[in-house]
């Protein structure tokens, strides 16, 4: 059985003062619920603010992005090591903005994934096509690369130590859902690649996640949880999509 996975994406977004509100409200309604897991990344300045907040709390701490590097001159970046220090779970790595406006591309991805593992995090690997690309017909053929490079550099076995999440990249900040039917196609063909670990990995959705459409995407076979953008800036929405994970 894969457990539910709810993670919230706050990209850069927050302040210490809105950060700390958000924490308490959350943590006021989020008590006790088991079934799902409930992961928050916040921008990585933030990450000591909340490892203290959540001190005790079943709301696990992630990382935005990582460095494919161990140490070094390599100014901006942040290690593995690091977000471990700081009681990170999951790091995020190849999410289409550091893809689009970073120029990542797969072979860094997947170099970050396998640094990321090395150090005990669990990447959190984000793949999804544009409108453009899906226009085209090639949705599967470019999920599957991604995907793809990535198992080629860390071993097909090392994605059970991984989460993907499928990012439609015209669903993100657009308003515009993928239909469970479009998700779950593409989940399904994930799935399908991963081969014999397949039943292993949880595969999340991402891409405008509101409460009113968590819980038909939930309901989905092989959709596993969510990575939530914009509604996870607003506790008690991230909250609402949280329990329809339950
Ligand atoms: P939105 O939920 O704002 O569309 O963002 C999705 C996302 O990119 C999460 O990583």
């Amino acid at each position: 059985m894969r457990r539910p996975l709810v993670v919230a994406n706050w990209k850069m977004n927050g302040s210490k003062q809105t950060n700390s509100q958000w924490l308490q409200e959350f943590a006021g309604l989020w008590q006790g619920q088991q079934n799902a897991e409930v992961a928050v990344c916040p921008p990585a300045v933030y990450l000591a603010q909340l490892q203290q907040a959540l001190a005790g709390q079943a709301v696990l701490l992630g990382a935005q992005d990582v460095s494919a590097a161990e140490s070094g001159a390599y100014t901006g970046e942040i290690s593995a090591a690091m977000l471990s220090e700081f009681n990170c779970r999951y790091a995020i790595v190849g999410h289409s903005e550091r893809r689009e406006y970073h120029a990542e591309s797969n072979a860094q991805v997947a170099a970050k994934f396998v640094a990321a593992q090395a150090q005990g995090l669990v990447p959190l690997l984000c793949i999804g096509e544009t409108l453009a690309q899906r226009e085209a017909g090639e949705t599967l053929a470019v999920v599957g690369e991604q995907l793809r490079a990535v198992a080629k550099l860390a071993g097909v076995e090392a994605m059970t130590r991984s989460v993907i999440a499928y990012e439609p990249v015209w669903a993100i900040g657009t308003g515009l859902t993928a239909s469970p039917e479009q998700a779950q196609e593409v989940h399904a063909f994930i799935r399908q690649q991963l081969g014999g670990v397949a039943q292993d990995v949880r595969v999340l959705y991402g891409g405008s996640v509101k409460p009113g459409s968590a819980v038909e995407l939930f309901a989905q076979q092989d959709i596993d949880g969510a990575l939530v953008g914009g509604a996870s800036l607003n506790s008690k929405d991230f909250y609402d999509i949280c329990r329809a994970a339950q």
